[in-house]
């Protein structure tokens, strides 16, 4: 039997395919103890091509079980992004008078159109709309796709966000199948690079206190994004079921990531009440490059499932905050490496992870600036020191940056090199959580008020780390690693 674990780069504890072409997340969807996870998918070929929904399902998010393809394409066209809902009540009369699912997403053939499918059986088996499609082209909007759907409960309706060029429109309806457009929104508004894909619209409570909330509407842009190529931007505002009003300064963009490789991320629905989390996974990739990253047998995987928040920063802003789900915590193996309380400077920093190996683990650290100084955390690093990945602090710059330029395998695409960087608030603490894989590092910075995602291809046997201070001295006041287990049986 195939031994997926020990393929070049395979990721470990990061969703991707058994085989060939993966690109977005959709229909995400949480029912019945177990969670859904489709994706864009092309089965015959290891490059964007005819697209399907692929699907896997977990009971954990983090281990995930390969299931048989869900939609395939027909005569309205490919299978494009889309969303999953629970039709609890049988609005949609799929299910005499009982429950199931119900998946909406976009037809691309002769123009994007909208059609959905349903499935009586928990996810296993779908049976398509025959009314297909239940939005139909409009001929003056090219770009015209991605449906994300929830239950509105203020107005008792299902409320769609659809991406159209640079905007996104909202349509409702009662059952699922007649939809009614109510308004847009965009003009003008955030990251305008490229044109928008992939929009999720959700409520959060604020600093949780579920008597405040604001509504939060990410969507992504195709180009032009803060890394370069594409990329994942949010607006934070108000939702009366009609209308989105976003509380940001119009010229203002808020970046979801930093970093290179999070794009078309979407969450999940109906996950219980009680359990209350709003949980996002997005595509660890890149329209600039992703049809050429030098995987074999897959290509593409996704980011880990992360909780989402909505918090007041110190500037009186509020921000989206994002954490590795605490599920991921279980896949937690040996301790490689922990210190508290030391203070470094140049010379102890460089011993400091010296002999330590890891290809696929967990770094978490509180590191106190009591001075001026640069430090960083080179990662995947090879005995000579010639490839390395950096995840690191520049003071006269303020900002935390990871740098891939020495990550290996960098020349099959002019546009993968780089630097990706982030400007934080002041402060004399800098706390990161690093997740790094086989061919990712997922860092986030200052209790998840940043997130910066990049691919990398190190050379397998590049597994030493390194921990630097230039010209100064910093105080660890924690500072462990963990390896991770495989999720490959
Ligand atoms: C985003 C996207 C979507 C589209 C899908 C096609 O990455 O371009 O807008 O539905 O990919 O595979």
């Amino acid at each position: 039997s195939r031994n997926y674990y020990a393929e070049e780069y395979r990721p470990q504890f990061h969703f991707s395919p058994e085989e060939n072409w993966l690109n977005d997340p959709n229909g995400m969807v949480y029912y019945d103890g177990e969670y859904h996870l489709f994706y864009q998918h092309n089965p015959g070929g290891n490059e964007w091509g005819p697209m399907y929904w692929g699907h896997a399902i977990s009971k954990d998010m983090i281990n995930w079980d390969h299931k048989p393809i869900a939609l395939e394409p027909d005569d309205l066209g490919m299978i494009f992004s889309g969303s999953t809902v629970v039709d609890w009540n049988d609005t949609s009369g799929f299910f005499d008078g009982g429950e199931g699912l119900v998946a909406i997403y976009t037809q691309n053939g002769e123009g994007q159109k909208q059609s959905i499918a349903y499935s009586k059986d928990k996810g296993r088996s779908w049976e398509k709309y025959d009314g297909n499609p239940v939005i139909p082209v409009d001929p003056e909007i090219k770009d015209f796709r991605d449906p994300k759907v929830f239950w509105h409960e203020g107005t008792e309706k299902w409320v769609m966000s659809l991406a159209a060029g640079k905007k996104v429109m909202f349509y409702d309806s009662p059952n699922l199948i007649d939809w009614n457009f109510m308004s847009e929104f965009g003009e003008g508004a955030g990251a305008q690079g490229g044109v928008w894909e992939c929009p999720d619209l959700f409520e959060l409570p604020v600093d949780g206190d579920s008597d405040d909330t604001k509504w939060v509407l990410q969507v992504d842009i195709g180009d032009g994004a803060i890394a370069g190529g594409s990329g994942a931007q949010y607006f934070i505002g108000d939702f009366d079921g009609t209308t989105f009003k976003s509380i940001d300064e119009p010229d203002h963009i808020n970046w979801l990531d930093y970093g290179a490789d999070f794009y078309a991320g979407q969450s999940f629905s109906d996950i219980p009440d009680k359990d209350g989390r709003r949980i996002m996974i997005a595509w660890m990739s890149n329209w600039l490059y992703a049809n050429r990253v030098p995987t074999e047998e897959w290509r593409g995987s996704m980011s880990v499932p992360r909780s989402l928040e909505l918090k007041t920063t110190d500037d009186g802003s509020i921000k989206l905050f994002q954490h590795p789900v605490e599920e991921l915590t279980a896949l937690r193996d040996k301790e490689l490496f922990r210190v508290e309380n030391q203070i470094v400077d140049s010379i102890k920093a460089a011993d400091l992870l010296d002999g330590i190996e890891a290809d696929v683990f967990e770094l978490n650290a509180e590191i106190q600036l009591d001075q001026p100084v640069d430090f960083g955390i080179k990662v995947r690093m090879s005995e000579e020191n010639q490839d390395e990945t950096v995840i690191g602090f520049s003071e006269s710059k303020n900002e935390l940056f990871v740098e891939r330029s020495q990550s290996e395998e960098l020349y099959f695409s002019p546009y993968f090199n780089g630097r990706h960087a982030v400007s934080i608030n002041d402060s004399k603490v800098i706390n990161l959580k690093i997740l790094v894989d086989k061919n990712s590092v997922e860092v986030f910075l200052q209790n998840g008020e940043y997130a910066i995602t990049d691919l990398i291809f190190p050379r397998d046997d590049s597994r030493g780390l390194d921990f630097y201070v230039e010209d100064g001295e910093v105080t660890i006041n924690s500072l462990e690693i963990h390896s991770i287990k495989s999720t490959w049986k």
